[in-house]
């Protein structure tokens, strides 16, 4: 592989491109997202997502889950709406993938479990969902076998894995991945023809031309899980409100680390305790610092 070069995305960016609310606008004008995932014991991952979608400017949110996780994220997401998927013991079972036809962007694949039957329902989603989807976690793992299939979609798949699931996609090693994760992530962006969000301390985002930036916002308090969670959902809500994709995942990633950061920074948590939910509260002043 050749050394790859890639420009920063810079505060000075997200003020240039982040899309501010129009006095008139409406719930919809920014846009209907779902978030579809989480089998049963595992309603934390899609709460939050759909809470950082909210949070990042989502007009309106609808999570499609098992029925017993719907009580529990509720009780965490008053904002939400909800759509019951068939299930078999907690693990997801659907194979109707049409209700979701009528959304502008979904979320896929947060605790969402790697049942070969939940596989199915996922790769119809991706492939039959004429919007724009993010597969993350257990998303990727059912992404995987199709993924010669997803270049010829209308509309933009953006998968967003950190250096393990990259690994378990390209079968590079996680030490191969290390060495030039730029290349690697523009090869498979362009190979699949996919947007790809490579997290990590330095997150490096491409997209399927091979254009290439990268996020260095964030501290270690992200180190923990949940954290993941709540970045598709800020991208959800940030390429339902964007014209451009790449923009979209930039401005995502630079807040969702600015959160982090400003956490910090303020004294409201450490890198030691923060949690995925303070990364969400966050949100609000990075948003105050931004206007
Ligand atoms: N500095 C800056 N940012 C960081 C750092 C760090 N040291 N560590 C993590 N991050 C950021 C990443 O860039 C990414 O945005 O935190 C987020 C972590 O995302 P994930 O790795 O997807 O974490 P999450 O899914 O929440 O939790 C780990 O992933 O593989 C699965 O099953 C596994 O439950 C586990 C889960
Ligand atoms: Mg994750």
């Amino acid at each position: 592989h050749r050394k790859s070069f890639a420009r920063r995305w810079e505060r000075d960016d997200v003020i240039a491109t982040l899309r501010k609310r129009d006095t008139f606008s409406h719930k919809g004008s920014h846009g209907k997202g779902v978030v579809i995932g989480g089998q049963q014991m595992m309603p934390g991952s899609v709460t939050l997502t759909a809470s950082a979608a909210l949070r990042a400017g989502a007009g309106l949110l609808t999570v499609a889950t098992v029925k017993d996780n719907i009580s529990i994220i509720a009780h965490k997401c008053t904002e939400a709406m909800y759509h019951v998927l068939e299930e078999q013991d907690g693990t997801i079972k659907e194979n109707d993938v049409t209700p979701f036809r009528t959304f502008d962007g979904a979320a896929i694949g947060m605790g969402m479990g790697r049942d070969p039957v939940t596989a199915k329902f996922t790769q119809r989603l991706i492939h039959d969902l004429d919007i724009p989807v993010i597969v993350d976690a257990d998303g990727l793992h059912h992404l995987k076998p199709i993924l010669n299939k997803v270049g010829k979609r209308n509309y933009p798949l953006i998968i967003t894995p950190h250096y393990g699931e990259m690994a378990m996609l390209t079968e590079y090693t996680i030490d191969r991945i290390k060495l030039s994760p730029m290349a690697i992530a523009k090869e498979f962006a362009r190979k699949y023809q996919l947007y790809v969000v490579l997290k990590g301390k330095f997150t490096i985002i491409t997209s399927p031309d091979g254009k290439q930036t990268v996020s260095d916002t964030g501290n270690a308090g992200l180190a923990k899980g949940g954290t993941g969670d709540v970045l598709s959902g800020v991208i959800l809500a940030m390429v339902m409100q964007h014209s451009s994709h790449l923009e979209a995942l930039c401005n995502a990633c630079y807040i969702h680390g600015a959160s982090a950061d400003m956490r910090v920074k303020t004294g409201r948590n450490t890198e030691i305790d923060m949690l995925a939910s303070d990364v969400i509260d966050g949100l609000s002043h990075v948003f105050h610092t931004l206007f």
